[in-house]
């Protein structure tokens, strides 16, 4: 039998996953409303030919601000188009656009002005851009409303002249989207002054309501019967705790399900939860650590290899193990102490002072927080 066909074939609790992926948007989205309506209430001045104020959105990981704002998007379209306005919203993602350069660029391409993604000057790039919004013959003007998901990205990458750009072009309103509070001490007061944005809260979502939806989800996506709503609350209390965060409850579930799969169970459990747990633990603990830079994956794997021998890690045993691990690569001893502190940080490692006694001083205790197999396997293409 053809290897594909046997695992296409294979039982399963799932109708489709599709409804799980991070990717899809719902049709509705539960205890959003409030926020999608500010969204919308600002949003809603380009339907009378007005730039609407710039906005700003935010909330904590897994709260439904990419959502909110990719539905708010699809609605404006909607009737924009019904009534014939000129009026574009565009969504960038700052992970792919990090400079200033990079998203005018994309945005010039996406409104049918290609810029090349390189080899122009900064000015080029700008003029063209706001070359797209002078009128054209019938005098009809086009409204821009530019999405910035994880404006963080660029601020931290490329300063502020992005903000500064866009909000010194005519008919160009600023949608931001940041997980953090403080993302507004990247922004120089010149170019905060000229952002007079509004500001929209996401609260993280509470037990009740990561219930309410996966309940919407799991009918989308499992079979009859499969999940009983004493998983689903499970799901949800474990999520609530992970500062209530939408994509690590839908994560438990999807898991949970496929280790259903994987054993040929024909319902889920509170174990198969558990277990989910620990993989997306597993699985995040392992996506650090194969990101981290080369010098403070050394670090680490020294750490792991001392750990293996027993041996307690004082910061002069750690520095002396590393220099032989490293060789010629090696940091100076005052660098290595910065990666200790960002890989106790990442929680990939504690450390711990304790005193010798009296007269010997004080030491720094080094212990690994994460499985040695799990570096192995994160390290092991690496030479
Ligand atoms: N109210 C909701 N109803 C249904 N699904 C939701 C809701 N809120 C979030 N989700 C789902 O949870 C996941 C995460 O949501 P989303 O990506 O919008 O969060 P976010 O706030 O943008 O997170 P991040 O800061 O990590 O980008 C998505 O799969 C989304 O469909
Ligand atoms: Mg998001």
């Amino acid at each position: 039998m053809n290897i594909f066909q046997k695992l296409d074939e294979k039982e399963t609790i799932f109708k489709t996953k599709e409804y799980l992926d991070h990717r899809f948007i719902p049709e509705t989205l539960p205890h959003r409303n409030e926020q999608i309506e500010s969204i919308a209430k600002y949003w809603v001045e380009a339907l009378n030919n007005i730039t609407p104020p710039d906005i700003t959105l935010y909330g904590k990981t897994g709260t439904g601000k990419t959502s909110a704002t990719l539905y708010a998007k699809k609605q404006l379209e909607e009737i924009a188009s019904e009534r014939n306005l000129n009026i574009r919203i565009e969504y960038l993602r700052c992970t792919d656009f990090n400079t200033e350069y990079q998203i005018l660029a994309q945005l010039c391409q996406k409104l049918g002005k290609p810029v090349p993604f390189r080899g122009w000057t900064k000015a080029e790039v700008v003029n063209t851009f706001r070359s797209l919004f002078t009128k054209n013959v019938l005098g009809k003007d086009m409204i821009l409303i530019v999405i910035l998901d994880e404006i963080d990205v660029v601020l931290k990458n490329d300063g502020d002249s992005i903000l500064y750009t866009l909000t010194r072009t005519d008919n160009v309103a600023i949608t931001s989207i940041s997980n953090y509070v403080d993302f507004k001490k990247f922004i120089k007061p010149k170019v905060k002054s000229s952002l007079r944005d509004r500001e929209i809260v996401f609260p993280p979502y509470n037990a009740a309501q990561l219930q309410d939806i996966l309940k919407e989800r799991s009918q989308l996506s499992f079979k009859e019967g499969v999940i009983s709503s004493g998983v689903l609350s499970y799901c949800a209390a474990l999520a609530a705790k992970e500062e209530g965060d939408a994509r690590y409850a839908l994560d438990l579930l999807k898991t949970s399900g496929e280790i259903a799969d994987e054993i040929g169970a024909s319902e889920v459990n509170r174990n198969f939860v558990e277990e989910a747990k620990d993989r997306i633990e597993h699985n995040k603990i392992y996506d650090v650590i194969v990101t981290l830079p080369i010098q403070q994956q050394r670090v680490l794997e020294t750490i792991k290899d001392l750990t293996e021998k027993k041996k307690e890690i004082t910061s002069g045993k750690l520095y002396e193990s590393y220099q032989k691990l490293a060789k010629s690569d090696a940091v100076s001893y005052r660098r290595l102490f910065d990666f200790v502190n960002e890989l106790e940080m990442l929680g990939l490692i504690s450390t711990n002072t304790i005193s010798r006694g009296r007269g010997r001083g004080r030491t720094n205790i080094i212990t690994l927080q994460c499985d040695t197999d799990l570096i192995d396997k994160a390290l092991q293409f690496k030479t």
